[in-house]
């Protein structure tokens, strides 16, 4: 069967789960979606009002006046680590909150009333030793350990605003993250384990704390107990200082739109924005989404795979997951270690029922293991998840039949660090799902598909960009000390009937029965194994080479990672009078480099040194020129307006060479 082909099969959800699914079928799907546009807040309160533990309600439910500054449940006050936590010890204080499995398998279960003490213990610490205080900003650059899942919902209790740094990030990115945040504390590990190896972090946040630095202390959790170096009034150990400190800590009270966290992300120009989200409108967005797309029953155990790094592992590791009251599961090694049936043997052992991941893991497991799924009993799964890139077509089918055994739902979720939580994915119960589709808006969610230039919904089959015409509880509240580039990011660039909308940056089309396929970023963005990189960024780490002159840095296609990184370089005196002895050594120096100034997720797959770059005659690399070149498609764009149109055929000769 053709991708075509296979794009255009129907899946129906599975009846026994539709029977008690929350939302069962598209008659009410269409019911809620109805109410939120007839009445948009109405909705949004009456949801705002059942689902949040309020410390005392709300007054108003959205302030649009200064749009796109909006506010949601002003008046209202709350905490998210009591959201998470307190609410549910009347009911499951002995249910597992996280099961944790560590890369050498050893587990943990931790119950909502063990969690409890953790956090408060963890709040203590980080008020009475450090200081730490409501507002102030926090880095965690950890492993995935449940102390990772403690010091975030410490940081809420407080009312500190948390900023994690994944653990894949260099000293550079590191300390970049830190200054913007003018972060005063570093929650850290002195390493962890992969693949049954002790590997180091603490290491790096020395180097990045190098110089002057806005941070005064450092907290060290001993999980790998390999040997690390201690600076004296800085760093102190957490095992050593958390025992003493009282389980009793009461949750500060706080304002609905008070911050709640900052994740550093990438976009198509300058340095990783700090994204803000703020307290009430992301945690009950949290909390919805991971109610009706994973439809998490009481008594289930789901499992996200990502990393808390990333949004992904803030929204369904963390907070979605606990603010309902669900198991959560955390892992903190390889998804295809000690083989690729490592992920299958933790379904059946834990009897995981809704289990979520990435296109890029999906396909690897895929490759590394076709046959793995059927050794293991995978009856339990009720609901697969898929995030972060679109997902091709025989991936999915692998997924639905060898995973899922051609009974669970897909849900395609489509989303971004940005929206919080979900804004496009199927609902288990009710969406028949087409492969590879994200399919539709949820319930509250204005999305719609624009063109940049009339502001008009596409029609079937064209092309235009994904854009959500109100604002959500969820949405971004701001760029990290800069709200121009907040504006300019997402509401300059599409207008409808004369107002600005939100604007993904992503691409998608609909098909005849109104079906969303996202088809990818319009912006110089890239989306490697699921990981957003800016091509600006690449670019910048690259020019620090003193050999280097020009670059231009582009995605191409890969069949793992969705796409891979693909950089031209133009260098200042060529290969031979340069210190590089051939172009080989030159790579390596560069990829070196971004190690160093990015970290291993942005190594580039190709780079190719080139005579020069394809130029507009004001000064403008055509990257879509060098994109199809990296693809190794003809150009067909007219380049008889280019500064100097010889210089597309040497770079193509050079690219095929
Ligand atoms: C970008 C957001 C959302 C958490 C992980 C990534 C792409 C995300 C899908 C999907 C097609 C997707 C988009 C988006 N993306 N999910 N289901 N289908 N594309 O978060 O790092 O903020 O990246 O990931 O391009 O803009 P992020």
């Amino acid at each position: 069967m053709s991708e075509q082909q296979m794009k255009k099969q129907v899946f129906k959800p599975n009846k026994e789960f539709a029977k008690t699914a929350r939302i069962k079928n598209m008659c009410e799907y269409h019911e809620l979606q109805d109410a939120a546009i007839e009445d948009y807040e109405g909705f949004w309160g009456s949801y705002a009002k059942e689902k949040i533990d309020w410390i005392q309600p709300f007054d108003g439910v959205m302030d649009e006046s200064n749009f796109p500054f909006v506010k949601w449940f002003e008046g209202g006050k709350l905490n998210v680590s009591a959201q998470c936590i307190d609410r549910h010890l009347d009911t499951r204080k002995n249910k597992a909150a996280i099961i944790f499995e560590g890369d050498r398998g050893d587990k943990q279960i931790i119950t909502y009333l063990e969690l409890y003490y953790q956090v408060n213990k963890f709040a203590n610490l980080l008020r009475n030793e450090f200081g730490v205080a409501k507002g102030d900003r926090v880095v965690i650059y950890m492993p995935m350990i449940p102390e990772a899942a403690y010091a975030m919902l410490a940081c809420a209790r407080i009312g500190a605003i948390h900023s994690i740094v994944f653990g894949g990030f260099s000293a550079e990115a590191l300390r970049d993250r830190i200054e913007d945040a003018d972060a005063k504390v570093v929650l850290t590990a002195d390493g962890a384990y992969r693949k049954d190896k002790p590997y180091m972090l603490k290491p790096v946040v020395d180097k990045a704390l190098e110089g002057e630095t806005p941070v005064e202390k450092v907290l060290v959790v001993q999980r790998n107990h390999e040997d690390i170096e201690w600076v004296s009034g800085r760093d102190y150990s957490y095992n050593e200082m958390i025992e003493q400190q009282s389980t009793a800590f009461e949750p500060e009270v706080m304002d609905a739109e008070d911050p709640l966290f900052l994740l550093y992300t990438s976009g198509s120009t300058g340095k990783p924005k700090g994204v803000q989200h703020n307290s009430a409108g992301y945690i009950l967005w949290a909390q919805m989404t991971m109610e009706w797309v994973f439809d998490v029953k009481e008594n289930d155990t789901y499992w996200c795979t990502a990393d808390i790094g990333w949004i992904t592992g803030h929204t369904y590791i963390v907070y979605g997951p606990l603010a309902m009251g669900a198991t959560t599961v955390m892992f903190e090694g390889v998804p295809t270690y000690p083989d690729a049936g490592r992920p299958w043997k933790m379904v059946e052992e834990y009897k995981i029922n809704q289990f979520y991941t990435a296109p890029t893991a999906i396909r690897v497991l895929h490759k590394m293991g076709e046959d793995e799924p059927a050794k293991y009993d995978l009856s339990s799964l009720k609901v697969l998840g898929t995030v972060g890139e679109p997902i091709d077509p025989p991936a999915w089918k692998w997924y639905y039949e060898s995973v899922g055994n051609s009974n669970c739902a897909i849900v395609d979720t489509y989303w971004q660090t940005e929206t919080g939580g979900h804004i496009i994915s199927p609902l288990p119960g009710a969406t028949p799902i087409k492969p590879a589709c994200a399919t539709f808006a949820l319930p509250g969610i204005m999305a719609e598909i624009l063109d940049p230039e009339t502001g008009e919904k596409v029609g079937v089959d064209e092309k235009g960009y994904m854009c959500v015409t109100r604002p959500w509880p969820s949405m971004i509240r701001g760029v990290w000390g800069d709200e121009e580039r907040f504006v300019k990011s997402y509401f300059g660039d599409v207008k409808k009937d004369g107002k600005p909308v939100y604007f993904t940056g992503d691409g998608a089309v609909y098909d005849e029965e109104g079906y969303i396929t996202i088809t990818g970023r319009t912006d110089d963005v890239i989306n490697v194994s699921g990981h957003r990189m800016g091509t600006a960024e690449v670019e910048a780490a690259l020019k620090k080479e003193s050999e280097v002159a020009e670059v231009a840095v582009v995605g191409k296609p890969h069949p793992l990672k969705g796409e891979g990184i693909f950089a031209y370089v133009v260098l200042k005196h060529g290969l031979d009078e340069s210190r590089f002895e051939d172009d080989v050594a030159m790579v390596k120096a560069l990829n070196g480099i971004i190690k160093q100034e990015i970290g291993n997720i942005a190594v580039c797959d190709d780079i190719v040194f080139v005579p020069g770059l394809p130029k507009t005659r004001s000064g403008k690399i055509m990257r879509r020129i060098l994109r199809s070149i990296a693809k190794g498609e003809e150009i067909t764009q007219d380049i008889s307006t280019l500064e100097d149109p010889s210089v597309v055929e040497k770079i193509i000769s050079i690219v095929k060479s």
